[in-house]
């Protein structure tokens, strides 16, 4: 039975890689969700006093403690690319901010709070061009639409399965194994070893040294079922629906004069979320009445994306999000609901 159980993880490792499309002899290593991924690559790669890690101000709370953690540990420099006003990406403050000193590029191929997504392979390359390598936090990525490693040629790529329908508690690394080898292990113990005695230990190679202690293997093989019922759907049809559902969301939402929609106002460029204020109310009161009144589940406040907000000044925002399984007469209810909020309680 445990054979099986550690055929069944080898499997999950498999898919996952096939799913994000991973060249096999490269690693995919498996966390806890994403951001024990970035953690493990923050801690773990040879980074020294005065090296530069990029970041945006956009970020995930999981894309920037941890390098401001290693920014406090080891000396590390860190350069944040700014969001314009428009809410897109922009390539030309990107380009003059990687710099021969940058040795790390480190971006949320989309992020949570506008739901806008970065040019993967143009960013890669510039990163690349430069001597950096580039980690890409694809935890609203690899949800929402196809992903190929292999063609963004990035070399470290870190995902949620529990975003993927899978089991909670379940996240992965994909990384180069060139890379990986030369890094720490962030958790180390059983399993990441291959002998030791009472002074020195031999590590495994990648994944597994990084995978000290029992794996959350019910998870995992969970996380193989999920994918396989994503890749059974298809991701171009995940991305389509998704996008079907928020196109008549925004279109609905456009039109009630007290909902202020966060940048960028296209839903083709904002994946499969829509962050909107009400004029006079806070975004937790909007999301508790659409609770209430529409059975309407969605997230507000600052999104775990506080410098993001804080620099703007706004307190946060309500955010709905879609997946593929959201319909259309879902996307009527929920703007019906929100028109009747706007008219009962926006100033
Ligand atoms: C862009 C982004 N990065 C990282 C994370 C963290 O994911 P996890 O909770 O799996 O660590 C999230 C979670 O919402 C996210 O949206």
């Amino acid at each position: 039975m445990a054979t099986t159980v550690s055929i069944k993880v080898e499997e999950a490792r498999e898919r996952i890689g096939s799913f994000l499309g991973a060249p096999p002899s490269d690693s995919i290593v498996i966390t806890k969700n994403c951001t024990e991924a970035i953690n493990l690559v923050a801690k773990g790669l040879e980074l020294k006093r005065g090296d530069v890690v990029l970041t945006s101000d956009v970020e995930h709370n999981s894309n920037h403690i941890p390098w401001m953690q290693v920014q406090k540990a080891k000396g590390i420099r860190r350069r944040f690319l700014s969001t314009p006003s428009s809410g897109e990406f922009d390539i030309e403050a990107y380009k003059s901010l990687v710099t021969k000193e940058v040795k790390v590029v480190s971006l949320a191929q989309t992020n949570n709070v506008t739901g806008a997504s970065i040019p993967a392979r143009e960013v890669v390359e510039i990163a690349h061009d430069s001597g950096a390598i580039c980690m890409l936090d694809g935890a609203q990525a690899a949800p929402h639409r196809p992903v190929d490693i292999k063609k963004l040629d990035v070399d470290l790529y870190a995902i949620s399965l529990h975003k993927m329908l899978g089991p909670s508690g379940v996240g992965a690394l994909y990384g180069k194994n060139e890379i990986l080898k030369k890094m720490d292990p962030l958790v180390t113990g059983g399993g990441a070893v291959s002998l030791t005695d009472l002074d020195h230990a031999e590590f495994l190679p990648p994944p597994e040294r990084f995978e000290g202690g029992l794996l959350n293997y019910a998870g995992v093989i969970g996380s193989k079922a999920a994918l396989d019922y994503l890749g059974g759907i298809g991701m171009e049809s995940v991305e389509e629906q998704t996008r079907l559902v928020n196109n008549r969301v925004t279109k609905g939402l456009v039109s009630i004069d007290k909902v202020e929609i966060l940048a960028p106002l296209d839903p083709a460029k904002r994946g499969s979320i829509l962050p909107f204020n009400m004029v006079g109310m806070s975004s937790h009161d909007v999301a508790m009445i659409l609770d209430e009144v529409a059975s309407a589940l969605i997230r507000s406040g600052m999104h775990c994306a506080h410098p993001y907000f804080q620099s703007r000044k706004i307190d946060g925002c309500a955010r709905a999000s879609f997946y593929f399984y959201n319909t259309i007469d879902e996307a009527d209810r929920f703007v019906k609901a929100v028109e009747k909020v706007a008219s009962t309680f926006s100033m």
